[in-house]
C-alpha cells in the first residue's frame, strides 16, 4: 500500500492537518478569497476534500459543491460535517488518478498540498488531465501547495506541534536534487510513538506552471496565497490557477 492509501495515517495525524483552528480560518479563507469567487452556482469540485474544511464555506458562498477523496474515513468525516451545515454537498470516494467526470464543472480545486502524491511523474500528469477533462471549456484547476521555493525558505528545521495531550514532530528531507520531498512524523502521545513517513513531488512556480501548460491550461497564472498575492519572497503557498480553453 502506498502511504496516501493508509486511512490510518489520515486520521492518526488528523490533528495537525485538519484542526478545528485550521476549519475556522479556512472557512474565513474561502468566505473572502478573490481566488475562490466565481458566479453563483458554479459547479466547484474539491478533489482530495479531506474532512471536508473547504466544502462547508464552499457551499456557502453559493457554489454546488462537490468532494472527492480516496479515503472512507476522511469521507465520513466530511458527511458528519456536511450533513448540517450544507447537506447539498455531493461525496464520492474516488481516486484522483483514474477519476474523471467529463465536462462537469466550472472549478476544480485541489488544495493544502494533495498533488504529487504518485511516484510516476506521468501519474501526476494524470491528475492534471484528469482535472481538464472533468472542466468544461472556459472552467478552472487551481492547484495549491508548498512551493519549492517557499519550502527552501525554512526546510532542514525540525518543526514541532503541540497537540492536546501530545506533540508531533516532522522533519523534511529533500531527495533526487530537490524533486521530492520526504516527511517524516512521529505523534507521541501517552508515551507511545506513531511514525509516518510520505515522500512526494516538490514543484517550483515554473515547474507547475509547465506542467499546466502541458496539459493544455492556457492564462496560467501564479499566487502566494489565497488573496491573490503575488508569488514573491513573501509567498506562503504557491497557487496555479489554469483556464481550460473554450475552443
Ligand atoms: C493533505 S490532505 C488535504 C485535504 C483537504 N484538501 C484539506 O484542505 O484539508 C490530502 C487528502 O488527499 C486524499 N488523497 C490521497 N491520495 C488520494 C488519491 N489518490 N485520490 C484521492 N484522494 C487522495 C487523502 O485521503 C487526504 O484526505
Amino acid at each position: 500500500m502506498h502511504w496516501y492509501e493508509d486511512d490510518g495515517f489520515w486520521s492518526d495525524f488528523s490533528e495537525t492537518m485538519f484542526s478545528e483552528r485550521r476549519r475556522a480560518e479556512t472557512a474565513d479563507v474561502v468566505a473572502h478569497s478573490p481566488l475562490l469567487e466565481f458566479p453563483a452556482h458554479s459547479r466547484v469540485l474539491d478533489l482530495c476534500c479531506g474532512p471536508g474544511l473547504y466544502l462547508v464555506p464552499l457551499a456557502g458562498r453559493g457554489y454546488t459543491v462537490t468532494g472527492v477523496d480516496l479515503s472512507a474515513e476522511m469521507l465520513k468525516r466530511a458527511r458528519t460535517v456536511c450533513e448540517t451545515a450544507a447537506p447539498e454537498v455531493r461525496l464520492v470516494r474516488a481516486d484522483m488518478l483514474t477519476h474523471v467526470e467529463p465536462a462537469s464543472y466550472d472549478v476544480v480545486l485541489n488544495v493544502f498540498t494533495s498533488f504529487g502524491y504518485f511516484d510516476d511523474p506521468q501519474d501526476n500528469f494524470r491528475v492534471l488531465t484528469n482535472a481538464r477533462d472533468s472542466l468544461v471549456p472556459g472552467g478552472q484547476l487551481l492547484i495549491d501547495v508548498m512551493g519549492k521555493e517557499v519550502l527552501a525558505g525554512w526546510i532542514g528545521r525540525p518543526q514541532l506541534v503541540e497537540l492536546d495531550g501530545a506533540y508531533v514532530v516532522q522533519r523534511d528531507t529533500v531527495l533526487d536534487d530537490w524533486t521530492r520531498l520526504r516527511t517524516d512524523w512521529t505523534l507521541v502521545r501517552d508515551g507511545i510513538a506513531r511514525e509516518a513517513s510520505i515522500t512526494s513531488f516538490v514543484y517550483s512556480a515554473a515547474e507547475l506552471r509547465a506542467l499546466f501548460e502541458a496539459a493544455g491550461f492556457t492564462d496560467v497564472e501564479c499566487f502566494g496565497g489565497f488573496d491573490g498575492e503575488p508569488y514573491d519572497q513573501h509567498a506562503r503557498r504557491l497557487i496555479v490557477r489554469g483556464t481550460k480553453p473554450r475552443r
